[in-house]
């Protein structure tokens, strides 16, 4: 296909947005061991954690030892891989364990930063202020992820204008790199493709830019060649589709990171990820907890 690139990032969020949805407990090992598997797997960003408040996310109140495992086996290359933190308590633990990619985590609504941050929209952006310039300072870089991007589940449709000031604000403060999160899977192609062409209109380099679907509606492959069609090359994927966001009803799995493999796969794009290891590593998991994936790429290598 014409006007396509032909090579693009998957940032794996399968560890961090995938298991911080589950109902049952998942040992630290676990954790660890499919990091490990991800990474060997030739994923070149795997989102660890979160340093979240361990009540609102107990899945992933083990941040610190998961990150203290993983240094056990990977050493310093541990310190690669990003973790969210909402606020200063949180980069506080990040930095203890040296970590150089953190993420802060935004919403484009008013309900959905009360419910997922406990803020207002306005008053996340005072949360947040202070953790990129200190994140910086510290040598780390910063990905601003923005929630809600393309509807809300209290609010319904979302203003694409207001989406860009949020992601404009967060880039002014010194992220790297933003995020624009599909967070309940309801967004469709000509929405991602206008989006993105706001956020360039508004002066936003398209290389700065990462979009991030949920498979909620099957549409995440078709809003990912939008967003190739006008320019993206960076994609949050999760391994073997796990996912859905404790703080949004409604969130399901994140696109898959066979899914998105294969696509690329097909059209010649380079991801330089191996889609047999993932596929592995996802039926691994499967099996750890007892569940099938929802990913239809790893159902039809796996069946
Ligand atoms: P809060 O209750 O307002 O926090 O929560 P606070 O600032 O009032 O502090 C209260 C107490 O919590 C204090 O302790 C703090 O030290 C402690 P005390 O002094 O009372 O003993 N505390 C912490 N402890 C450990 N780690 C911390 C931390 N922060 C405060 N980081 C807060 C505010 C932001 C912390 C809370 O709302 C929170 O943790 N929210 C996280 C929700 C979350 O993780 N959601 C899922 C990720 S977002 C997502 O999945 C979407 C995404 O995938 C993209 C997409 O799909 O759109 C990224
Ligand atoms: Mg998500």
């Amino acid at each position: 296909m014409a006007g396509l690139p032909s090579a693009i990032t998957v940032y794996e969020v399968g560890p961090r947005d995938g298991l911080q949805n589950e109902a049952e407990p998942v040992p630290t090992a676990v954790k660890a061991e499919l990091v490990r598997r991800l990474l060997a797997a030739g994923l070149p960003v795997v989102e660890a954690t979160s340093f979240v408040h361990p009540r609102w996310v107990p899945q992933l109140a083990d941040a610190g030892e998961l990150l203290d495992t993983l240094a056990g086996d990977l050493g310093d290359a541990a310190r690669d891989l990003p973790v969210l933190v909402p606020n200063e308590r949180g980069l506080d633990r990040a930095l203890e364990r040296g970590c150089r990619h953190v993420a802060v985590f935004g919403s484009a609504t008013e309900t959905f930063a009360q419910r997922n941050l406990n803020r207002s929209w306005d008053q996340q952006f005072a949360m947040f202020a202070p953790v990129v310039e200190r994140a910086l300072a510290a040598g780390a870089d910063v990905r601003a992820y923005v929630s809600m991007c393309f509807g809300d589940p209290w609010e319904g449709d979302v203003d694409p204008d207001r989406v860009v000031e949020t992601g404009q604000r967060l880039l002014a403060m010194g992220a790297t790199q933003l995020s624009l999160g599909d967070t309940i899977g309801v967004g469709t192609a000509g929405q991602v493709g206008d989006l993105v062409r706001r956020f360039v209109a508004a002066g936003t380099p398209v290389d700065r830019l990462a979009l991030h679907f949920h498979d909620t509606y099957g549409q995440a492959l078709a809003n990912v060649l939008a967003g190739l069609l006008a320019g993206v090359t960076t994609y949050d994927a999760s391994a073997g589709g796990l996912g859905g966001c404790p703080y949004a009803e409604s969130a399901t799995g994140n696109l898959a990171t066979e899914d998105l493999l294969w696509f690329c796969r097909g059209l010649g794009i380079d991801t330089g990820v191996d889609l047999d290891a993932v596929v592995a590593a996802s039926a691994w998991l499967a099996d750890a907890r007892g569940r099938p994936s929802p990913s239809a790429v790893v159902r039809a290598l796996t069946g």
